[in-house]
Order: structure tokens, then sequence, then C-alpha cells
């Protein structure tokens, strides 16, 4: 083993790491051996493990190469990163978040709330003192989606009206959360997973705004910097009690790929934790139907095609059940409505995808009948059949 074992609040900006640290409350994988360690790393490192001992050496070469070595802004790349996205300036109180006439007041509450709260967090630059309200408006937001989940992911959908650092979050939220239930995760799990989804890239605000804001081509530092901030989610919640493990690996995990092309460690396969899959497919669907500068918004479904034509990123079973579930009831297909009864989609509404059109036998037996989902509110359908 080459290096020199030391504690790791004896390292130095800019020493490379010549072995694997694992954070040794979690177990967790935090940093490969050949990882340079550059300031913000490495406080984010000190600050959570400083007595740790690892092995490491001096080298300027492999920072100085990356200052050299320049890449182009490959769009597939950004998709992944959601650049330009923080602008800090949003003003929640004020802004009118949804359409009039929309259908669902409560819900549109809650993914205001939620932008509210992480806006908050963003701003303040800390988490525990907004801990309690974070769980309060994450308790409203799953029970929300277990009762009408068509509601929570049209609300998310919605966000084009306003794309930002904070509806991304709330969005990977609300489509984490919708793709663990119908994975079959349960309650309290769920809400866990939505915290994940949530806080997924917290560590956002320790990359140099500069960075995000930059037009145009990032240098390969400026690139590497960028995929550090799943790194930074993971320190500032793994410095808070309430936050569990999975919660961690979510979090840390949520740009790995099962190929191995993601990062920040090229995991592959079973290597990755369940709820690093379920974020990784939602932040790319968000990130693909979200609006950038250089294009439009793509469509859900173009966003669901996107996903499925890089299928061998995302694990297949989590993919298909996300697909199928957010294919919006096709018309002919039969659903489980929320009375107990089966039914047939014999129409869908332009603008609420989510609530078709429903013939189902009567209960005497005279025949059949239509429910208009857009107008009998209090029913919804409870599965695709
Ligand atoms: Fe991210």
């Amino acid at each position: 083993m080459q290096g020199i074992k030391m504690r790791i609040k004896e390292l130095e900006p800019g020493m490379v790491l010549m072995d694997d640290i694992y954070c040794p409350q979690t177990g967790i994988l935090l940093l490969k051996a050949g990882t340079v360690l550059r300031r913000a790393l490495l406080r984010a490192l000190q600050k959570n493990n400083p007595d740790l001992y690892c092995y490491a050496c001096r080298s300027s070469a492999i920072s100085r190469n990356e200052e050299i070595l320049a890449v182009k802004a490959d769009p597939a790349a950004a998709e992944n990163l959601s650049l330009e996205e923080v602008s800090g300036k949003e003003n929640w109180e004020n802004r009118p978040l949804f359409p009039p006439g929309f259908v669902d007041r409560e819900a549109g509450e809650i993914y205001a709330q939620a932008c509210r709260v992480f806006n908050k967090i963003y701003s303040g630059r800390k988490i525990k003192p907004y801990l309690r309200e974070l769980y309060n408006v994450i308790e409203s937001l799953v029970g929300k989606l277990l009762i009408h989940p068509e509601m929570m992911i049209y609300v998310a959908l919605l966000k084009k009206i306003d794309n930002s650092t904070f509806s991304h979050a709330v969005n990977v939220c609300v489509f984490s959360a919708f793709l663990g239930k119908v994975a079959g995760i349960k309650e309290p799990l769920l809400k866990e997973l939505a915290l994940a989804g949530i806080m997924h890239d917290i560590g956002k605000m320790d990359i140099p705004v500069e960075i995000w804001r930059k037009k145009g081509r990032l240098t390969l530092l400026e690139f590497n910097k960028v995929k550090e901030h799943s790194l930074y989610s993971y320190f500032r919640l793994a410095n808070i009690d309430q936050v569990d493990m999975q919660t961690l690996m979510g979090v840390l995990q949520h740009h790995e790929r099962l190929d191995g092309s993601g990062y920040p460690h090229g995991l592959k396969n079973d290597e990755l934790h369940l709820w690093s899959k379920i974020l990784g497919i939602a932040d790319v669907f968000d990130a693909y139907t979200s609006e950038r500068s250089y294009r439009k918004a793509y469509s859900y479904h173009q966003g669901l095609e996107h996903l499925r034509q890089n299928s061998a990123r995302f694990d297949s079973k989590l993919l298909n059940i996300f697909i199928r579930s957010l294919s919006f009831f096709p018309i002919g297909s039969r659903v489980l409505l929320n009375t107990g009864e089966n039914g047939i989609v014999m129409g869908i509404h332009k603008h609420y995808p989510y609530r078709p059109i429903i013939r189902v036998a009567k209960k005497d037996g005279s025949g059949e009948k239509l429910i208009d989902l857009a107008e009998s509110r209090s029913v919804f359908i409870e599965k695709l059949l």
C-alpha cells in the first residue's frame, strides 16, 4: 500500500486517497481510492469523520490535469446534473403556483408548502431548524399520495409553470414516493423515501454558484465538482440523527446507474441500493420533462420514452412499473376503482388524464353506466388491472 497513514483531520487539500473510505457508522462506501480531495470535499469529510484513519499521498499532477482538460457540454450529462437551476430568488409566498380552476387545492397547497420548506432550507443553508416542518409536509404529501396518487402526480407534472431547484426537489420527492408505493413499499418507509427524494440534491448548495450558472462548456474540474454534490447531500444528512441509513444510501447513490456509467463510484447492478434506483428514475424523468434554456420541456410521454431508451441504466422491474403506472390509463384498459368496482376506460380528458371516463356495470345488474372521474371527485382509480 502506497501513501501515508493519517487521520482524516490531518489531510490537506489536493491530496489523493490511496484506499477506499467507508463511513464507520453506516458502513457505506464514501470515497474511492484515487479521489482527489478538493477543499470543499475535504471540509465535509473532516467535519463528519475527523479521527478516521486513511492512506493518502500528495499529488498535484491529477488536479493539474483536471484544470487543463475540458468536457463538452453533453446534453445527456446536463440532464443528469440538472445544470442551470440555482437562482435562489424565488418568492414562494406571493407566487400563484397553479392555474385557476385547478382540480384539487389541497394537493396544490401541499406541493407549494413543500417548495416553501425546501426554499427555507436552501436559503438558510441549514436542515436541522426546519426538520420538523420538513417531516410535517412530507407526512401530508405521502398521505395525499396514498389516497389520491393521480392528483399529486398531476400537480408535479404542472411544475412546468415554474422551473426551479425547489420544484425539482419536490417533484423527485413525489415521483419517488409514487414509484415506491406502486413497487410495494409501505409506510413509514415511504416517508423516508420521500425525504430522500426531496433532499437528494441538497448538496448542490455546496457547489459554487458560478458553476451552476456558467453557460457553455465546463472544465473537467468544474464537472467533477458538480459530480460531488451527491456526496455533499450525504454528508449534510449524515449529521442528523433522525435520518436513516436507507435515506443516506439513496441520496449518496442517486446518480449511480446499473450499467456502471454513473457516479460518484461507478457502482453496478446490485451494488446500488433500492432507493437510489428509485431516485435515479424519478430524477431523470423530472430533468427530462423540465424546461431548459436550450430547449422546451419534453412531454411526460417523451420522458417515459427517454427512460425506456436508456433502460440499461435503470432497474428494469422498477422502470416497467414506473412507465406502466404513468401511462395514464389508456383507453380500453381495465381499472379497479376505490369503490371496489371494475371498469374500462372509455375516454380521457385532455387536461385531466388521471381522471378518465370509466364504464362500469351497475350494481343491481341492470346494465352499465359511465362514471366521469373529472366530476365524481370522491371516486378514483386504485390501480390498473
Ligand atoms: Fe443530483
